[in-house]
């Protein structure tokens, strides 16, 4: 399909770019009851390449799944020139802060990492969300420790104890991932307490990361480059997972084991931020950078989407993602499944939730259409796609011990899998053959399980979905 005919493709619960590429999840907060959430943009190159500058989009509503793009929140000037890069909120005193990565190239020839890039680490300030005023530059390239190459980004910023502090992602000169700790009473004077890294490098760069507490832990996540494949991890091109962490703002703080968020082929850059209900919601994008394929949808002039939002609990020592509740409200046409059922999507989404009665362990498999099939009963879980529907990817896998719960959503070309309660997760973009319906069939192999089906519908951004 080319042309004006309808776009199969285009998700119905997840957000997009009404058109053009998106990447990071950036400024995520909740303001005046109103959620928001910015992300890195490019309205005029579906496939996110250099020729215009990377801006920032935004969608703003009242609920997670009433959403509005609300266009370009700021203009770039010569502290961003090259690329209005990630970065994070603050909600204080009725007011909404960003602080962002300006980026600038210089002209020349550099190899734009130990040379000929600045990254300016900017704030911009909102009384309405909407409208952001003048920018302030916090720290330049020759504030940051000279350990460190031209690669720093991507702020963060919290506040704990009546101090504001503030982690970049950074790639030290020995080709070592790190994240750089600042501090500040003001918001604008910024002091470097430290640099946290792991003892042998892990990955060189570590980009976009966060840091929040969640149950009796707190985490730091990082999306680090440069670690090389295994069997069941770091499957893709770049990661995305946590450490978890202690005395951060001490002086030796220790990073635990480090794990992944997702293990599916398309998942990057997530960032969380608190919401008025206590919740910690993470959304990552649904796509990966550098990757050895090519989505698509770019032929259509879009590209890339950001995941559902999940909230991130800790039980019983595990952290666990979930689907956000309001996504409940989409539901319609609940059909309870035993685990040999099949049944139809009937415009291309919706949710699958089984769990398994017995103690006993089998194989089992769900099949969506002729393109996507899960698989599992050994201990891991297989995502695979057919080659149609793959593009390029193939297959991905995790190892979960065993499979007591199986969630499943399905958006017209993205599957987002949580297993065992969000314990292991796997988002995955799929590209059917939709040129008659978008009609999608839900093959269950999967014994000793039970569970329901559902439809899911829109949700409400006002935008064309098809
Ligand atoms: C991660 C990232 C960030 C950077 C942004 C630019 O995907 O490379 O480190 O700020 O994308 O769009």
């Amino acid at each position: 399909m080319v042309g004006r005919q309808p776009d199969g493709w285009r998700l119905k619960f997840h957000l997009m770019p009404p058109e053009g590429w998106l990447n990071d999840p950036n400024g995520l907060c909740q303001f005046r009851g109103q959620y928001h959430i910015f992300f890195q943009y490019q309205p005029e190159d579906p496939r996110g390449t250099g020729k215009t500058p990377r801006l920032w989009g935004h969608y703003a509503g009242p609920g997670l799944t009433k959403l509005r793009f609300e266009g370009i929140p700021f203009e770039q000037n010569e502290l961003d020139r090259n690329g209005s890069y990630s970065g994070s909120a603050l909600v204080e005193d009725g007011k909404l802060q960003l602080f962002y990565t300006g980026n600038i190239r210089l002209p020349g020839e550099y190899d734009y990492i130990h040379d000929g890039r600045e990254s300016n680490t900017i704030r911009i300030v909102s009384n309405d969300g909407l409208h952001f005023g003048t920018k302030e530059l916090l720290l330049r390239t020759a504030d940051y420790p000279s350990d460190c190459t031209r690669h720093v980004r991507d702020p963060k910023v919290w506040k704990e104890n009546g101090n504001y502090y503030m982690v970049l992602g950074a790639r030290l000169k020995e080709e070592k991932g790190a994240v750089l700790l600042y501090r500040s009473s003001d918001l604008k004077r910024w002091e470097f307490l430290k640099c946290i890294t792991t003892g042998e490098a892990f990955g060189y760069m570590w980009e976009c990361p966060d840091y929040f507490r969640v149950g009796k832990y707190a985490l730091l996540s990082v999306c680090p480059q440069g670690l090389g494949p295994e069997e069941y991890r770091y499957q893709n091109v770049y990661q995305s997972g946590y450490f978890t962490v202690t005395g951060i703002l001490e002086d030796a703080p220790q990073l635990g084991e480090f794990r992944e968020w997702d293990y599916g082929f398309d998942f990057y850059a997530p960032q969380t931020f608190a919401d008025d209900r206590g919740r910690r919601l993470l959304i990552g994008w649904a796509g990966m950078p550098d990757a050895p394929y090519e989505n698509p949808t770019a032929e259509r002039g879009w590209q890339h989407a950001l995941t559902i939002p999940r909230e991130i609990v800790e039980e019983n020592g595990k952290v666990l993602q979930k689907p956000v509740r309001e996504l409940e409200d989409l539901r319609y046409g609940a059909t309870a499944l035993t685990g040999e059922n099949s049944f139809v999507l009937e415009d291309g989404s919706g949710e699958v939730m089984l769990r398994k009665s017995g103690e006993d362990e089998y194989p089992w498999q769900i099949m969506i259409g002729e393109g996507l099939r899960i698989s599992g009963g050994d201990g891991t879980v297989c995502l695979e796609l057919s080659e149609q529907w793959g593009r390029g990817r193939r297959v991905r896998r995790a190892r979960v011990g065993k499979c007591r719960k199986i969630r499943l959503l399905i958006d017209t070309s993205m599957a987002e899998l949580y297993l065992n309660g969000g314990e292991t997760v796997f988002t995955a973009r799929f590209y059917p053959d939709y040129s008659g319906n978008r009609q999608l069939e839900v093959k269950l192999r999967c014994p000793g399980m039970e569970g329901f089906g559902w439809q899911l519908k829109n949700m409400d951004t006002g935008m064309k979905t098809r």
